[in-house]
């Protein structure tokens, strides 16, 4: 089989096909590699030590989190997987016919493939991801599975607005998905700006469906982001790895354990690196100095109730035109429409 012809980051035009077996276009907007050396340096500088998050995703980093949404504790996921089966129809008959569904991340296939599963012929399909590596064989796959949809992707930081090529859309709705409560991985003050930046990419009528986490108890959080089989622990430590690798970092991963907890008050789950001795490392040349028990603060998690996560939509522009959730009200999925 002959390789797809994929403009890669050659221009900022899109070559659409309007359908066929091979993705009309991949945009490359890859940030400049020199900020992971930059955003490590400065996390690493402050008083509470920090790693952005978006830097877990690797190949290894991806993989590793695919696993997560495996483990029997993770019930994100699962949980969302079953939501958006049951809900397809209800998607459908807001959405309509034609779409273009514009996805941030192109994560796990198998939730989009339910989205498009239940759209009656969705016209164009734009996956924007930051990792080239992810993002390339996802789109790949869609294009040779749904070959009467055009499909392109955007490699891209998207917790910046991106612009989508115009003759990338299809005729009908626009229709943004962003599930796995990635929403959730934002401070809630970005939570709102990404919310007004997408509904800046969309005119009145277009869609916005995406997939929130909802406040529940420490019982069910907990493990859920501390699994038995250490899957988490493996996710968190391998951007330590990373930084050894990419930016000749002398960092023990021995030296380093896995932390999970809910903060009920915050209405996150925050992930950490703590010391297990006090240690000094480099990176990228300079020195750094850990105590025992400190800690490099990873991710957040944060949780909404549906009215918290109604009130952030309404506030960026958006009209709540559906709320479902599952039976347990452990997640929720909202289809906002551009007010
Ligand atoms: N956004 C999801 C969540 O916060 C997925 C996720 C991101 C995640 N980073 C993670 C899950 C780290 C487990 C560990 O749940």
């Amino acid at each position: 089989m002959d390789k797809p012809a994929v403009a890669s980051g050659v221009s900022d035009q899109a070559q659409p096909s309007s359908s066929g077996a091979v993705p009309a276009f991949l945009l490359d907007r890859h940030p400049p590699k020199d900020n992971f050396a930059a955003d490590v340096l400065e996390g690493l500088a402050k008083p509470q030590k920090q790693i952005p998050p978006k830097y877990f995703y690797d190949a290894r980093g991806s993989d590793l989190f695919e696993r997560i949404c495996q483990t029997p504790e993770y019930y994100v996921t699962r949980t969302e997987l079953k939501l958006l089966s049951d809900i397809g129809p209800d998607v459908a008959g807001i959405a309509g016919r034609d779409v273009t569904v514009i996805e941030f991340g192109s994560g796990s296939d198998a939730k989009i493939r339910r989205l498009l599963d239940a759209l009656p012929s969705p016209g164009a399909y734009v996956a924007i991801d930051i990792s080239r590596a992810a993002l390339e064989p996802a789109i790949e796959d869609l294009a040779r599975d749904y070959a009467d949809m055009s499909v392109g992707g955007i490699v891209a930081d998207f917790s910046a607005p991106v612009a989508v090529p115009h003759d990338a859309l299809s005729g009908g709705r626009k229709l943004a998905f962003f599930p796995g409560s990635t929403i959730g991985n934002m401070e809630r003050s970005r939570a709102r700006q990404f919310l007004a930046d997408v509904r800046a990419m969309l005119a009145p009528e277009d869609g916005f469906l995406v997939g929130v986490d909802l406040r529940k108890g420490r019982d069910i959080l907990d493990p859920a982001y501390n699994d038995d089989a250490g899957v988490t622990a493996e996710f968190n430590l391998n951007v330590l790895r990373r930084i050894n690798r990419e930016l000749g970092g002398s960092i023990d991963l021995g030296n380093f354990r896995h932390l999970a907890f809910y903060n009920e008050t915050e209405g996150r789950i925050e992930m950490h690196l703590r010391s297990t001795t006090d240690q000094q490392f480099e990176v990228a040349g300079r020195q750094f100095a850990m105590e025992r028990d400190e800690t490099i603060h990873t991710e957040n998690s944060y949780k909404y109730s549906v009215a918290e996560f109604a009130l952030a939509a309404e506030s960026a522009g958006f009209r709540v035109m559906r709320t479902w959730q599952d039976p347990r009200s452990l997640f929720s999925i909202h289809y906002l429409a551009a007010a």
